[in-house]
């Protein structure tokens, strides 16, 4: 229709929200539908995740410093964790959600384009091209999803929300453990999860480390946090959890935390929302940002698997951090928000 009514000229921009198809068919045939009338430098799909400065920062926090980047890969990080959970239901979008289901609405979105900039190589610039090739190779690298790894949740309610069908197996929930095979990331679980009604409204990253060899302090938790923990909600925070002597005669341990807060460390009135950060880009023409046909189309192919034989959804309480199985999925680690949630 844009093409037939003459608004595809040669000058034009489109922008496209998200999800961008329902899977790998769909996705194609839109992207060849779009592709009909608008060259790809003309398409701007967009994820607002990544307009929000705290994602954006992940870039500067890798490779403005020369403290990080060194110890970003698998001979220092043991996990990854990316966990977004909403304390909202569905709020009267029944006819949307329930074809959606948590997913497709957050995780083959959002949660994976987060995951591009967490797990990228340096690119060259931040021009458009060098940085979404680096986002497109670690897509390019991504395992099938497995669903033996996958844990599937619906609130209990759901099914009396005004729209959803009494036989709905939609979930509203999802966790799932996400395999980066590469050099740099071989054998380093990516932990994703994402749903509504769950016990907070959080958006976070967690690079777990490996613990020290030799534990050598009496009072040394197994599980003693050695974290560095990127909170992303607007407007954010970075901090690095680690053990410290407690002050007193004996050598006692305690949890404790170093913090930047965007907050308290740069003017707000100058932050952009996530969409008006995007949409300015796009009036400038700066693709930089925005997801490119070949790698949304490869986060729906490794997603095959799971949207052919999605595992049934478990009922979980409304308020909770979802079914039993979502604290078994981690095993031996933790989701770090049971702790801080
Ligand atoms: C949207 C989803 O894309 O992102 C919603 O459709 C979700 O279900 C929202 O609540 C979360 O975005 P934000 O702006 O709160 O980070």
């Amino acid at each position: 229709m844009l093409g037939s009514s003459g608004l595809a000229s040669a000058s034009s921009r489109v922008i496209i929200e998200k999800p961008f198809g329902t899977d790998l068919k769909s996705a194609r045939s839109l992207n060849a539908a779009v592709h009909a009338v608008f060259d790809e430098s003309q398409v701007f799909r967009i994820d607002h995740f990544l307009g929000k400065e705290s994602v954006d920062n992940i870039l500067a926090f890798r490779f403005a410093n020369g403290l990080f980047e060194p110890i970003w890969n698998r001979e220092h990080i043991s996990y990854v964790q990316i966990d977004v959970p909403e304390t909202l239901t569905i709020e009267g979008r029944a006819a949307f959600y329930d074809a959606t289901g948590a997913y497709r609405d957050m995780v083959v979105t959002h949660l994976f384009q987060v995951l591009g900039f967490l797990a990228m190589e340096p690119p060259v610039s931040l021009a458009a091209k060098p940085l979404r090739d680096e986002k497109g190779k670690v897509f390019d690298v991504l395992r099938p999803i497995d669903v033996r790894h996958v844990v599937r949740g619906q609130y209990a309610g759901y099914k009396s929300e005004p729209g959803v069908p009494k036989s709905s197996d939609t979930e509203t929930m999802v966790a799932l453990r996400v395999e980066v095979d590469n050099w740099r990331w071989h054998g380093v679980p990516f932990f994703l999860r994402s749903g509504k009604a769950l016990a907070a409204s959080r958006q976070v990253v967690t690079l777990g480390f490996h613990r020290p060899p030799l534990q050598m302090f009496r009072t040394h938790r197994r599980d003693a946090p050695n974290e560095i923990v990127i909170d992303f909600a607007d407007p954010g925070t970075i901090s690095i959890e680690f053990m410290a002597k407690e002050p007193g005669p004996e050598m006692i341990l305690g949890a404790t935390e170093m913090s930047f807060r965007y907050g308290e460390s740069f003017a707000q009135a100058n932050a952009l929302e996530g969409y008006e950060r995007l949409i300015l880009l796009a009036m400038l023409g700066d693709q930089s940002l925005f997801t490119r046909a070949d790698g949304i189309e490869r986060v729906w192919e490794i997603s095959e698997p799971l949207l052919t034989s999605p595992p049934p959804a478990e009922p979980y309480e409304k308020g909770s951090w979802g079914p039993t199985s979502v604290d078994k999925l981690t095993a031996p680690y933790r989701w770090h928000l049971r702790n801080h949630g």
